[in-house]
């Protein structure tokens, strides 16, 4: 199978994957990850654009959070897809990026300081900031029913706004690339600008 045709079975097999996510991991998420993964070794040059494009493409094929107790399930059609397509050869490293892609999952596993994981890390970190970040957060927020703000501190604790605060504002100072870097820059200043507007109209309302 040439390149040109894996890519299109990839795609056909990640759109699969995700259909069954909230909204902010869609299709589209997906795609941004890419260009954005596309665009920072385009600068960079670490790893062959064809890997890349892989493992932006599966990057978020098994995600705890949706697969839950399936996840080892998920694992091995992962495989078998990567098998059957003449792509076992990098079958491990493409394992690797999805098992430590996520910001959230703590328990790590094998090289960190994998060129690949690096480019990957970086455009999921940046699709989860900036405009983007921010229609995401509220997207996500709102599939769980979770609130938006609250005045009062215990409550505001599973906010979306406080997600900000646990997540969003840290992914700055975790890019990996000089690229990722300088992307993230203006995005955080847009968080940063968007908080500031939120709690000048909160304000308002006390
Ligand atoms: P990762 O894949 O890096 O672990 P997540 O899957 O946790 O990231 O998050 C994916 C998207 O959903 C991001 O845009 C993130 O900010 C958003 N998100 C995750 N958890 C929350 C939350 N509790 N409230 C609002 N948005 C969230
Ligand atoms: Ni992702």
């Amino acid at each position: 199978m040439n390149k040109d045709t894996l890519i299109k079975e990839a795609e056909k097999f990640v759109r699969l994957s995700v259909s069954r996510y909230d909204s902010g991991h869609d299709w589209w998420h997906i795609t941004r990850v890419r260009k954005l993964a596309g665009r920072i070794n385009e600068t960079e040059k670490l790893e062959d654009p064809f890997i890349v494009d892989i493992a932006a493409l599966m990057h978020d094929a098994v995600d705890s959070k949706f697969y839950g107790e399936n996840s080892e399930h998920r694992y091995k059609n992962v495989r078998d897809f990567l098998g059957k397509n003449s792509l076992g050869e990098i079958e491990e490293r493409i394992i690797h990026i999805i098992k430590n892609v996520s910001f959230s999952n703590k328990l790590k596993t094998g090289d960190l300081r994998d060129p690949l994981l690096f480019i990957i890390q970086d455009a999921d970190r940046l699709d989860a900031m900036g405009a983007i970040g921010i229609a995401r957060a509220f997207n996500y927020g709102g599939f769980r029913n979770n609130i938006i703000y609250s005045p009062v501190e215990a409550e505001n604790k599973h906010s979306t706004i406080n997600h900000f605060y646990e997540k969003l504002l840290l992914l700055r100072s975790m890019m990996n690339t000089l690229t990722g870097k300088e992307m993230a820059a203006e995005r955080h200043l847009f968080m940063e600008a968007f908080l500031k507007q939120f709690y000048s109209e909160i304000r308002l309302s006390e």
